[in-house]
């Protein structure tokens, strides 16, 4: 698409989308409802083709070559693993409504293929088994995420475990250390290694990993969890330098804490309970961070308006890891 087709492609497109929230029956409709937007479009098609005295079916077939360009990874592959639940389930739904294939790899069989049947089917997306401690399980979901779509544009190594925190260092055991290490980086580790495998050899492709606000700050969860993902970071910042003369580039996210089954499980505390006491200890207030949240940060990151960042360490947490909230510097005193 030319420069010229591209800007009337997008006036067209905010124009439709002002034309859409004016329709008197879309107003109608409460904006949470996830149809929300699809009946705007099926709306501005009618309104459109009255306009310009054209058959629907031309509108329409206009319509949805435009709605492509809202979709930001068309074309994509990409393999997120630890995709059957909470952030990696979020980030493969989002991804995948931006026109992205989505393999998911995790051992939760059930779960992960549930999550598949929500996102279109097998020619958009893929459960495969994968443990990725296991290099054999790895190694071949790469291979099957090539031999099934043809490539590998973006490798989301999300799977993750945390143990208990325990108070005191000498209550905590090496099995338990061992195995927290063995899943958040020998795991990221395997990952980004059969990712840079099959995307060396194009000179291309992005490699995202889910770290945390432990990747920077401690006493945010337990020694092995903080050190996974400060070993995590560690490894983003390597592999941005090695892969980034093969135009590769390599980021992490770190969020804040949210509910999914792994935090929850932890933190001991249930959805609302959760979030309140989180929001209470976190610095933004008014806002309660959500898996959606993260995995539009993933979006960005995997997208073309990231095309210059890599060795990033994206902080989704609300400006909690900037603050000492021992000090209290900036307390209205009303307050
Ligand atoms: N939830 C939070 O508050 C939070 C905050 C910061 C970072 N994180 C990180 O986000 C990532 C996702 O965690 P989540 O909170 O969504 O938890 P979750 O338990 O909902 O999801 C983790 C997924 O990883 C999968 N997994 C676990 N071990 C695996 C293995 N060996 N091989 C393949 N898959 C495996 C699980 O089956 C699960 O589907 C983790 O890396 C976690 O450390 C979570």
């Amino acid at each position: 698409m030319n420069k010229w087709s591209r800007f009337c492609a997008t006036l067209w497109w905010h124009q439709s989308q002002q034309l859409a929230y004016s329709l008197p029956a879309l107003k109608a409709l409460p904006k949470s409802t996830s149809n929300y937007h699809l009946c705007g479009a099926f709306l501005v098609v009618e309104e459109f083709a009255t306009i310009v005295s054209l058959p629907k079916e031309r509108v329409m077939a206009s319509a949805s070559f435009l709605s492509t360009i809202g979709k930001r990874l068309e074309g994509k592959v990409a393999i997120v693993t630890g995709g059957a639940s909470g952030i990696g389930e979020a980030i493969a739904k989002l991804f995948s409504e931006h026109g992205a294939k989505v393999v998911i790899a995790d051992v939760q069989d059930e779960l992960g293929n549930s999550v598949i049947n929500t996102l279109g089917g097998s020619s958009n997306s893929i459960y495969i088994h994968c443990d990725v401690t296991n290099e054999d399980h790895v190694q071949e979901a790469v291979d099957r995420t090539i031999a099934t779509f043809g490539k590998l544009d973006i490798m989301i190594c999300n799977a993750g475990i945390c143990d208990e925190t325990k108070p005191r260092i000498i209550d905590n055991t090496k099995a338990d250390f061992e195995r927290v290490l063995s899943i958040n980086v020998t795991g990221v580790f395997l990952s980004m290694k059969h990712a840079a495998r099959v995307m060396v050899p194009t000179r291309s492709g992005c490699i995202i990993s889910t770290a945390s606000v432990s990747s920077t700050v401690g006493a945010a969860a337990s020694h092995a969890y903080c050190s996974s993902k400060h070993a995590v970071l560690g490894l983003t910042k390597n592999l941005a330098v090695e892969l980034g003369q093969f135009g590769i580039r390599v980021n992490c996210l770190s969020p804040y804490a949210m509910v999914t089954p792994m935090a929850t499980k932890v933190i001991g505390l249930e959805n609302e309970e959760f979030e309140n006491a989180m929001s209470a200890a976190g610095n933004l207030k008014g806002a309660t961070l959500k898996v959606d949240d993260v995995a539009k940060a993933a979006l960005f990151l995997a997208s073309d308006d990231a095309q210059y960042i890599s060795g990033h360490n994206l902080f989704i947490d609300g400006g909690f890891t900037v603050c000492n909230p021992k000090l209290g510097m900036f307390k209205y005193p009303e307050s």
